[in-house]
């Protein structure tokens, strides 16, 4: 297929569209892809995934299940993980994990494998897209070497290009369809190509010189978050000392209608991004002699966050005439930023480990944690207790690490001792004897 075959078959909403990697990307973007009139498949390792897709379920709370029933009776989406799936598209959209291994190296693998299951059905006129966040140079130095281990060379018979997802789940104000996408390909004839695909289906796309900027480009966006959060983290901690409220300045600074955008302090960062992504970069910067000072900075500061809010913790119990040994806590949120259910990376993982470490006995209250899910760092063995003013009751020290408006009921406090909220989001009911500590 020439690549005027398949700037047709978009523009006719005919190109099937294969989406490899079902997860908080993959899921929407598949979505959006159907919403827009093309076929679309979405593939997946995860066998359970994928039946729940084909079954018309959604597995992420925030994104509807009537989209994901709409979306499958169209007879337009369907999921699968067999690969060979990929013969049969036109486009193919890579959104598969970017982690870090042990050593904060970049952990490439899920992209390097995906790409090898696209080379092997890869085909004349297919389009490759790579959405996982990574390092400048993944699309060109990484992955084009596979595709072209074929015999098959781009432009001429295949398109490869880079445009990174931007999500915030749980914000109701930006979709998938109308946060603006920047696509930058290998060369101009996959830029054309890529640029004709999400333009038949997000509202605005954002045309750069190269996959390099268009990867850069979402570096740039989770490295100026990182740096951001850890400066407010650092006043915080420098506020606090001088008895100062961080959260009551931020509301002053914010009232500056230009040159000033508020960042929020919190116990540590989470999620896939923001923690992992700016690592990406300083890895890569290694080559080219430089050391990205800002984001190990940033890092140092964010990953001590926890260790923060332990301290906090120990000192309010031992005001309170109570040691940390043998006292009981309970952490309230184990999601990494409220009203989702998402929970990689969270710093109430560890906020939970110091806490034990230290002698206490744990519990914690999650309403979209019945169980702590295991993840690559952390294997808990907990369930959630229940979210009410007597469960809470009894606990030497409850901390707020997650904001869900399910913790924002000032009587869920009524019987409580202690609280130590990181998030600013606890109010306690009128008249109460409680005490309350930000950390
Ligand atoms: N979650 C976000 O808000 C967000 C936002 C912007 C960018 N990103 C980036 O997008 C990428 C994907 O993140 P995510 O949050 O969707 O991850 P996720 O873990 O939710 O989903 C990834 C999916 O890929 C599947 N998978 C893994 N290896 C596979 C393979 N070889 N073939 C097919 N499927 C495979 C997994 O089973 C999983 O369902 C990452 O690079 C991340 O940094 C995420």
């Amino acid at each position: 297929m020439s690549t005027a075959a398949l700037l047709d078959l978009i523009r006719s909403r005919k190109a099937v569209v294969g989406i490899v990697g079902q997860g908080y990307v993959g899921l929407p973007l598949a979505l959006v892809f159907n919403e827009a009139g093309f076929p679309v498949i979405g593939l997946d390792l995860d066998s359970k995934k994928v039946e729940a897709l084909n079954r018309g379920e959604s597995y992420i709370k925030h994104i509807g299940a009537d989209r994901v029933a709409n979306a499958v009776k169209t007879g337009r989406l369907r999921a699968s993980s067999d690969f060979d799936e990929l013969k049969t598209c036109d486009a193919v959209l890579i959104c598969v994990p970017t982690p870090l291994g042990q050593h904060r190296e970049p952990d490439l693998s899920y992209v390097l494998d995906s790409t090898k299951a696209v080379a092997k059905r890869l085909h004349k006129g297919q389009l490759v897209v790579l959405e996982s966040t990574t390092y400048p140079g993944t699309t060109d130095e990484d992955c084009l070497p596979i595709l072209e281990a074929t015999g098959l060379k781009t432009p001429d018979d295949f398109l490869l290009a880079f445009s990174p997802e931007r999500e915030d789940p749980g914000n109701p104000d930006f979709h998938t369809k109308t946060i603006p996408k920047v696509v930058g390909g290998v060369n101009d004839t996959s830029t054309d190509a890529a640029v004709a695909l999400y333009s038949a289906a997000i509202d605005t796309v954002v045309r750069v010189s190269s996959a390099r900027v268009a990867e850069s480009s979402k570096l740039l966006e989770n490295i100026f978050r990182s740096i951001n959060i850890a400066l407010v983290n650092e006043l915080k901690m420098t506020f606090d000392r001088m008895g100062i409220d961080i959260w009551e300045v931020i509301e002053a600074a914010k009232t500056k209608p230009f040159g000033f955008k508020p960042f929020y302090p919190g116990p540590g960062l989470g999620g896939h991004c923001i923690p992992l992504d700016p690592f990406y970069l300083s890895w890569k910067a290694a080559e080219y002699g430089i050391w990205t000072r800002f984001i190990e900075l940033a890092g140092e500061i964010n990953t001590h966050m926890p260790h923060y809010v332990v301290d906090k913790t120990v000192k309010a119990l031992n005001a309170a005439g109570k040691s940390i040994n043998g006292a009981k806590v309970l952490v309230l949120g184990l999601s990494y930023k409220e009203d989702i259910d998402d929970d990689r990376e969270s710093p109430s993982y560890e906020i939970i480990e110091l806490l034990q470490e230290a002698g206490a006995k744990v519990e914690y209250c999650d309403p979209y944690f019945p169980k702590a899910r295991h993840g690559r760092k952390h294997k808990l063995e907990m369930s959630s207790i229940p979210c009410t003013a007597d469960a809470f009751a009894g606990y030497d020290a409850v901390v707020l690490s997650t904001g869900h408006k399910q913790f924002r009921a000032p009587s869920l406090y009524a019987k409580v001792g202690l609280v130590v909220d990181t998030r600013n989001a606890v109010k306690l009911p009128a008249g109460s004897t409680t005490t309350l500590v930000k950390a």
